[in-house]
């Protein structure tokens, strides 16, 4: 049987998703493809740390050199977070002509365009659908299945930590840093939990929801963004009597005089299909011209639910290695992304 070869860059909460229903699931996979996916190498930081019994000591390494050098990877995967040097990683492994996947929102968000260009140019593909709400199949809803609508407003709950966080001091009594803890515990939050609970992190997703949605080039400077950390639990409470959740949403819409971009806590009324999304679920409303309303919800965070978004990404890799295809899905640079008008984020 055809074998086709990866590399997974990093060895955390997603990358052992990953490697998990890699094995797994192997022989679903072979049916599906028609062809074996074999992990060839494991980069980590730590390379003397000890690693779950399910995975081969041999694979892993703390050099992406020979990796780069092993003619036998096809598709490279970036589990492993930040800025650097997982650009610098994934720009040599599209250069030398891997097909890649990364679930990295910090990364796409801040160098996603030049990545796209290059992998364009190059004629590799680069998938993310691990990248925004973990296990939800909202990218390819987006850029594939309502590409043939006019998307008109999304408003998701996007971050599972703080959803959790929320969630446990609603329904639990919780205090705010033991939930956060556990969140942590739970392979939930960035590896800085900052980003969570400042609403970085729901701003990046909500910015690649926003440029596939609109065809829009929206960046996290152009969002505005208020996270959980000045919440109190009398906030909760009080909204709670009034019949509202509280929930940081993350909201796009295309309105007359340009785009609407934000993120921040807001008291969601109890009848509504957000409010009833608790722990680390997320959900995402989609309003559109043709199919109306739409709601798209599952677990936003974790091994498991990331690990199957970064795996559905690789078989759709290689069933385009398999096919001789690739760049076959419009991507987040130009001519894909344009300009349009967005409403300052200090004018909301
Ligand atoms: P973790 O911190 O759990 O894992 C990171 C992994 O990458 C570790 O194995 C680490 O090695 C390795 N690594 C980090 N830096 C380097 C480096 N410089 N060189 C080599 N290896 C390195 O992160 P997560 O798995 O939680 O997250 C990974 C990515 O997935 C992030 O971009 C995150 O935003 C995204 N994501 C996370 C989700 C989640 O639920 N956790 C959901 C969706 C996306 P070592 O093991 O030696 O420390
Ligand atoms: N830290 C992120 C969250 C991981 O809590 O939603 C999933 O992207």
């Amino acid at each position: 049987m055809k074998e086709i070869g990866i590399a997974l860059l990093g060895l955390g909460n997603v990358g052992l998703g990953t490697y998990r229903i890699l094995a797994d699931h192997a022989r679903d996979i072979e049916r599906r493809l028609g062809a074996r996916v074999r992990v060839r190498h494991i980069l980590v930081r730590d390379s003397g740390r000890a690693r779950p019994e399910d995975v081969p000591a041999a694979l892993i390494t703390r050099d992406i050199a020979p990796i780069l050098a092993d003619p036998e990877v096809s598709v490279v995967v970036e589990v492993m977070g930040g800025l650097s040097p997982a650009r610098e990683f994934l720009e040599k492994a599209i250069a030398s002509g891997r097909h890649v996947v990364t679930a990295n929102k910090a990364l796409l968000t801040a160098h996603g365009e030049a990545l796209f260009s290059q992998a364009l140019a190059r004629g590799v593909d680069l998938h993310f659908e691990g990248a925004v709400c973990g296990g939800i199949p909202i990218i390819r809803t987006l850029r594939e299945a309502l590409a043939s609508d006019r998307v008109s407003s999304i408003h998701g709950i996007v971050n599972g930590t703080t959803n959790f966080i929320l969630s446990a001091m609603a329904d639990e009594g919780s205090t705010y840093e033991d939930a956060l803890a556990r969140a942590q515990k739970l392979g939930y939050a960035e590896a800085d939990p900052t980003l969570d609970v400042n609403g970085m992190d729901a701003a990046q997703k909500l910015c690649l929801l926003a440029s596939l949605a609109f065809a829009a080039r929206v960046s996290p400077k152009d969002v505005h963004v208020e996270g959980i950390t000045s919440l109190r639990p009398v906030d909760i409470t009080l909204g709670r009597e009034a019949g509202y959740v509280l929930k940081l949403l993350a909201i796009a819409r295309r309105l007359p005089e340009g785009l609407d971009v934000r993120v921040h806590p807001a008291f969601i009324p109890g009848a509504s299909p957000l409010a009833d999304v608790r722990g680390a679920f997320n959900a995402v409303l989609l309003q559109s011209a043709a199919l109306g309303a739409s709601l798209f919800s599952g677990l936003g965070a974790g091994s498991l639910p990331t690990g199957s978004a970064v795996v559905s990404d690789i078989i759709d890799i290689c069933r385009n290695l398999l096919a001789g295809v690739s760049g076959r899905l419009p991507m987040l640079s130009a001519p894909y992304v344009q300009e349009v008008p967005q409403i300052p984020s200090d004018e909301r």
